[in-house]
């Protein structure tokens, strides 16, 4: 964990008056016409002494993109250049705009502004929080690192060439390759809220099972004993949160169930 950091709890905290992080609204919100929504984002700045906070941000959709990062982007550009968060793409390949809004994780250039009420845009849950939106993914891309995630072959291919694989093969590969790691799956996996850095979660063993059923790849019995353990692999209680959180529409929790079957 990076110094300084705190762990962003899961989002329904926000609305408990309990909860820990005291937030409070920085702006009153204004009337709402049929033109405007009020957008209440998480701002934390590890530089400044405040805690947490909920801030309102009230737009003119009639002068806005239709997804939510158009306003994010409208946000920064116009009202508060100090809103921090990732995006690159805009189009649901990148994975870097991952966040959670109104209480479901996904990509903010792929999910629509809602339609009435406030909505609440606050960091993946459960992730160290390096400044409003932006969480620290170190632990993340480690654990997808861990399992290897490239062809490995014993022997050279009969031509020195590539190596081959039938069609019937490559299908075998459909549902796991189109992952984009954004981390929306493990980070709405309460397996993984609760064991972070000794279970796998979700997109990691995604990517596990991806090389495991590669027909090319010739480590099949390692990578499955690599992740035989009681955390790595079975803190997954099939609770398919993962499925429902993935903006790809792959189902995480279907490729663990299958490297579960193939252990002997
Ligand atoms: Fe994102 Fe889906 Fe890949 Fe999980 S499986 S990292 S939710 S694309
Ligand atoms: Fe978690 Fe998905 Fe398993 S939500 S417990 S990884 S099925
Ligand atoms: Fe690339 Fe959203 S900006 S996935």
């Amino acid at each position: 964990m990076a110094t300084g950091l705190v762990r962003r709890a899961f989002s329904r905290a926000h609305s408990s008056p309990a909860s820990k992080f005291l937030l409070s609204r920085a702006h009153t919100s204004e009337p709402t016409t049929q033109s405007t929504h009020n957008f209440q984002i998480y701002r934390w700045n590890p530089d400044t002494p405040q805690k947490p906070e909920l801030k309102t941000y009230q737009i003119d959709l009639n002068d806005c993109g239709p997804m939510v990062l158009d306003a994010l982007i409208k946000i920064k550009s116009e009202v508060d250049p100090t809103l921090t968060f990732r995006r690159s793409c805009r189009e649901g390949i990148c994975g870097s705009c991952a966040m959670n809004i109104d209480g479901c994780n996904g990509l903010a250039c792929l999910t629509k502004i809602p339609s009435g009420g406030d909505t609440m845009i606050t960091p993946l849950p459960h992730m160290f929080v390096i400044k409003d939106l932006v969480v620290d993914m170190t632990n993340f891309y480690n654990q997808y690192k861990s399992i290897e995630p490239w062809l490995k072959r014993k022997s050279p291919s009969s031509d020195g060439k590539e190596v081959l694989q039938s069609k019937k093969d490559r299908a075998k590969l459909d549902g796991m390759y189109e992952c984009i790691l954004c981390s929306c799956c493990s980070t709405s996996c309460p397996s993984y809220w609760w064991n972070p850095e000794s279970y796998l979660g979700p997109a990691a063993l995604l990517h596990a099972n991806r090389w495991i059923m590669d027909s090319r790849d010739e480590y099949t019995k390692e990578r499955l004993d690599a992740v035989n353990d009681e955390f790595k692999l079975y803190r997954c209680h099939t609770i398919l949160n993962c499925a429902r959180a993935c903006p790809k529409g792959l189902n995480p929790g279907k490729q663990i169930q299958n490297i579960k079957s193939l252990q002997t």
